[in-house]
């Protein structure tokens, strides 16, 4: 897929998106696009009183089918850009955009009521469950009211999905409460809640950062062969470059509420046009190389 690497002059994209089909002739046709996001403001209630716009004019588009990662220090609006995308924003939010097409079709004014087809694997997975509802529980909730199934299924499905996140015991699992889990297990077991939603879309909000090393090399393996094995496209946040490099193929580099930068990974690492992409590469610990530990 080509990305405009908007030539010598390191000037910014307009359109800040990821696979933009206006000056591409190979990729990112409608059919290739899952989501477009076209000026998306949203603002919160400032902490102090008043109103704080936190994503600001942000247009982006996801290629169906790829892993996209969305970079930025800690602040600039990444949680709330997956927030915003699930109708999941703080209390007294605002959003607003000028077009959000889904699958080519437009669904700008129902995308308020018409959830995307989306599930979001969050930093922590004890804010996603309960601790006191045991796993079971948890996934076949989510497989009756997605899959709409009776009980029974349900619980065949939700054993299915932990076998699908290469869950060895997936029965022992079944019937344990979140804290009775590994962080990795538990991070897994979330994971198959999501997938028990059937999303075209997965959001991933640092889905490893709370994980030592090993186990988030396995936790990012394991979303690269679900994305490849269920055709999913998926959106994860990060702040560690070398896990854009590892697993995505494309990233949105985000500022103050705003994208600055967007393209293939290896484009935008080898050849970032904009300051402060080249501050993000070289604030990283070891200059991330694309391709090592992809598998
Ligand atoms: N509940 C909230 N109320 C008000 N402001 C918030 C709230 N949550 C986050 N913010 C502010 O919104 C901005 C974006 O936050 P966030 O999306 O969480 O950043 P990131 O995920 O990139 O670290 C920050 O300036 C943050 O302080
Ligand atoms: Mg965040």
């Amino acid at each position: 897929m080509t990305v405009p690497t908007s030539a010598a002059g390191g000037q910014r994209e307009a359109w800040g998106g990821v696979g933009p089909a206006a000056t591409s002739s190979t990729a990112s046709t409608a059919a290739d696009v899952l989501l477009s996001v076209e000026g998306l403001d949203v603002e919160l209630s400032g902490r102090t009183g008043g109103r704080v716009r936190v994503l600001d004019d942000v247009s982006f588009r996801v290629p169906r089918g790829r892993v996209v990662g969305i970079v930025g220090e800690s602040g600039s609006g990444k949680t709330m850009l997956l927030r915003a995308l699930m109708g999941i924003l703080p209390e007294g939010a605002t959003r607003e955009w000028r077009q959000v097409l889904l699958d080519g079709r437009d669904v700008t004014t129902a995308m308020s009521r018409e959830r995307l087809p989306a599930a979001m694997v969050f930093q922590d997975p004890m804010t996603s469950f309960n601790p006191l509802v045991r796993i079971g529980a948890h996934l076949t909730e989510v497989a009756q009211r997605f899959q709409r199934v009776g009980r029974r299924q349900a619980t065949a499905l939700a054993r299915e999905a932990l076998v699908a996140v290469r869950i060895p015991d997936p029965d022992r699992v079944l019937s344990r409460y979140p804290h009775e889990l590994s962080g990795g297990m538990r991070q897994r077991a979330m994971i198959a809640m999501a997938l028990l939603a059937r999303p075209e879309l997965l959001l991933a909000d640092e889905p490893t950062t709370a994980l030592d090393a090993t186990i988030q090399a396995q936790i990012l393996a394991l979303l690269r062969t679900l994305q490849a094995e269920r055709s999913l496209t998926v959106l994860i946040v990060t702040h560690d470059l070398a896990v854009v490099a590892a697993v995505c193929d494309e990233v949105l580099v985000m500022k103050d509420g705003r994208i600055v930068e967007s393209g293939e990974v290896d484009r935008v690492f080898r050849e970032p046009q904009h300051a402060y992409t080249r501050e993000l590469l070289d604030a990283a610990p070891a200059a991330p190389s694309t391709g090592e530990e992809k598998s």
